[in-house]
């Protein structure tokens, strides 16, 4: 089975879908590391809470995103990650660190890309007035917001519904799909021509 990091800034509902999915044996692949720059994110209680070993770099003390990210990168060969998740954290990855896992880091924003990139996009969305959103699961590359996607599932925005209740409906959608594709990724299920992405 493949070792792999979930990386986490605040709350971890993510991170939580992610662990009871694999405690259930629906993702086949063993979460090892939980990575945060922020040692008050909630996401930390639920990977002691689990058992999950986590480790908190905060990139104050590092001169530039390279050398923080090197410091991550260290971090993750020690540990022998095969893969990393990201749920929820809230820094970019420099090229040093994509470079190092080519295709092999997993994103979920909370929008159907290439609309409403960037950490706003519930509201973004929302305000916007459309009437479908959804989730989308993708690959990181060296854009924001940009590599193959993996899922992507569609919300509708009722009409009397609040951005609270957008959000809520969003966020369940994430917490069904994303350990889904963890679980295919895992299992070598995924291939990538260009930035279309094949599941068997
Ligand atoms: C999710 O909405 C995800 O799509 C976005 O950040 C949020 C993280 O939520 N990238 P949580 O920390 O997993 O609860």
């Amino acid at each position: 089975m493949m070792n792999f990091a979930v990386f986490a800034s605040g709350n971890g509902s993510n991170l939580q879908a992610i662990i009871n999915a694999v405690k259930k044996g629906r993702v086949r692949a063993n979460l090892k590391l939980v990575v945060s720059d922020n040692p008050s994110a909630y996401a930390l209680k639920r990977a002691k809470k689990a058992n999950i070993r986590s480790i908190v770099v905060e990139p104050i003390g590092f001169p530039d995103r390279e050398s923080f990210d090197r410091e991550i990168i260290k971090r993750l060969e020690q540990e022998q990650i095969d893969f990393i998740v990201l749920a929820g954290f809230m820094r970019i990855l420099s090229p040093v660190f994509i470079r190092k896992y080519p295709h092999k880091i997993l994103n979920i924003h909370p929008a159907i890309l290439p609309a409403f990139k960037g950490a706003h996009a519930i509201k973004d969305a929302f305000e916007y007035g459309v009437k479908v959103t959804g989730v989308t699961v993708h690959f990181i590359d060296e854009k924001v917001d940009h590599g193959p996607i993996i899922l992507q599932e569609l919300v509708k925005v009722s009409p009397r519904g609040t951005l609270a209740s957008l959000e809520k409906k969003i966020h369940a959608i994430e917490h069904k799909i994303y350990p889904k594709a963890v679980d295919l990724f895992a299992r070598g299920c995924i291939k990538i021509h260009g930035r279309t992405v094949k599941i068997r």
